[in-house]
């Protein structure tokens, strides 16, 4: 997984799944393709590949089937300015902060006091934080009065979602279960007044920042911020609660907090800000011209790319892996707070899941897509280019299953590296006997339609043999030099040999 700590700016506006190191993919892009020269990135997702491959001077082609995901990538990669930023934030928070404000607001102890956040435990509010004049955070128990504030608040809602959640344990979504049921009625109320107030904006590009930090608001917004509950320095000390943040999935933890949806939207956007300022200095200096040359995004599957033939010069990808992560159920949160919900093509998602209503998605169908995107990906490259795929090592069934689907649509390996782990972290993880980590395949597209798939070979002796062999002219080799060495050599020759065999030898030799 990618080290989180390198989010910064652009990349910590908005959450997504499965980001990549955005200073890794960028080694890529400056290895496979020159300045100019068209980047695509089919699974695009938050937009990572696109927005290093225009930094790098390249144009850049991104799908993805998310609406989500568009807009994240649209959003990272338009300037706007940041005085109008400024501005609108100003002119939402006049009309509203005091209005929304208003549902947290009571009297305790006779004095005026605004709730800041609830921890609420099966529906009671078993503690309450809130500030005075005077105080920024007081603590008190929850009452009545909360829970009527909450659960009947003084102002109606304007328009929210609900949209219905596909059913899925893996996910925590019951039967018949609301995008809206995910927040109290008091957040629905101070979200939907926010969500009507950026539909005003007039201007798209504004528009889109602040939808973008709405939706960013979202999860602290709703019940699936869990309470950290630290362990007691002294026994008899109240454990004290600290915020949590919503990871994945969409399960309301039995003691949840409840935060002031003002503040949140407000702390999301100093975030959007920060991104918003990379941005600017990134690309307001690149017309609009240049930028709807060097930029088109697509939000639409990756088995069916509307662009011409050998029109490509490098694609790097990083799909969906199997069941992993439900990336269009998870986002529909988002998707349908922005509205993007109504169109999606649930039917072409790349994906293994547990849905009750999406039988159809299991191996059989993944396979058969990421074979479809594979085709359209050969058919865009241009000959005798690059096709790099970050890949998270599984088992030896997944390795052989990914390495054929190159090979059988006439991809040649030209070189495996482990994505972002250090070579040393390799060289531990070989001595657990493990390889654990991401690693970007390269592939070169070759005229070569007729290359034959590949089987394992399950020779032990010929594996040391051969791994002896390599490590006799390269003794500084690691365990991926290794695999490449091995696959360059016997993939021509129609097999591999497993790669927890691959490991486990080289453990050995290594010692
Ligand atoms: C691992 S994520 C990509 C994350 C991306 N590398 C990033 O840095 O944000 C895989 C993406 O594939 C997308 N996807 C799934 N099926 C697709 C399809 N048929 N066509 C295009 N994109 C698809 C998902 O929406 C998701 O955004």
């Amino acid at each position: 997984m990618a080290n989180t700590s390198t989010y910064k700016g652009i990349y910590a506006m908005h959450k997504y799944w499965g980001k990549k190191p955005f200073n890794e993919i960028s080694k890529f892009i400056e290895q496979y393709s020159s300045p100019e020269e068209t980047v695509m990135d089919c699974f695009c997702g938050s937009g990572v590949t696109l927005i290093e491959a225009v930094k790098a001077g390249r144009k850049a082609v991104g799908v993805d089937l998310n609406p989500i995901a568009i807009k994240l990538a649209n959003v990272s990669m338009t300037a706007v300015d940041i005085d109008m930023i400024n501005a609108t934030f100003k002119s939402i928070k006049k009309k509203l902060q005091k209005t929304i404000n208003s549902l947290y607001e009571m009297e305790y102890n006779g004095q005026p006091t605004m709730v800041t956040h609830t921890i609420w435990k099966n529906g009671e509010p078993i503690e309450v934080w809130y500030c005075t004049d005077r105080d920024k955070k007081k603590i008190r128990v929850g009452n009545e009065s909360d829970i009527k504030m909450c659960n009947e608040p003084a102002i109606e809602p304007k328009w929210y979602p609900e949209s219905i959640m596909y059913e899925n344990s893996r996910i925590n979504v019951g039967k018949e279960q609301k995008v809206s049921d995910l927040f109290t009625p008091r957040a629905l109320v101070g979200l939907s007044l926010i969500c009507d107030e950026i539909k005003h904006i007039e201007d798209e590009k504004l528009r889109a920042v602040f939808e973008l930090t709405l939706s960013g608001t979202l999860s602290q917004a709703s019940n699936l911020v869990f309470v950290i509950r630290r362990r007691k320095k002294n026994e008899g000390e109240p454990s004290k609660a600290e915020v949590g943040s919503w990871v994945i999935g969409y399960w309301v933890p039995e003691e949840h907090f409840e935060i002031n949806v003002w503040n949140c939207f407000e702390n999301r956007f100093k975030r959007i800000l920060k991104g918003e300022q990379e941005i600017y200095d990134l690309f307001s200096e690149k017309t609009d011209d240049y930028m709807n040359a060097h930029l088109n995004l697509i939000n639409g599957s990756a088995t069916a790319i509307p662009i011409e033939d050998n029109s490509i010069d490098y694609v790097f990808i990083d799909p969906p892996h199997a069941n992993r992560i439900l990336y269009m159920e998870q986002s529909l949160m988002w998707n349908s707070w922005l509205e993007l919900d109504s169109n999606i093509c649930w039917d072409d998602e790349i994906i293994v899941t547990e849905a009750k209503d999406r039988k159809e998605k299991d191996t059989d169908n993944y396979n058969a897509l990421l074979g479809g995107a594979f085709a359209e990906i050969s058919r865009v490259l241009k000959p005798g280019k690059y096709f790099s795929l970050a890949f998270n090592c599984l088992d030896d069934d997944t390795w052989i299953d990914t390495l054929n689907l190159f090979v059988t649509h006439g991809f040649e390996i030209r070189d495996i590296v482990p994505l972002e782990y250090s070579a040393t972290s390799v060289i531990q993880d070989n001595r657990k006997n493990a390889l654990k980590t991401d690693f970007v395949l390269t592939f070169q597209n070759t005229e070569n339609k007729e290359l034959s798939k590949v089987v394992f070979k399950n020779d032990e002796i010929e594996l040391e043999e051969d791994i002896q062999e390599i490590l006799d002219i390269n003794p500084e080799y690691e365990v991926y030099n290794v695999m490449n060495a091995l696959f360059k050599k016997t993939i021509p020759e129609g097999y591999i040999y497993k790669v927890s065999k691959i490991v486990k030898m080289c453990a050995e030799l290594m010692k």
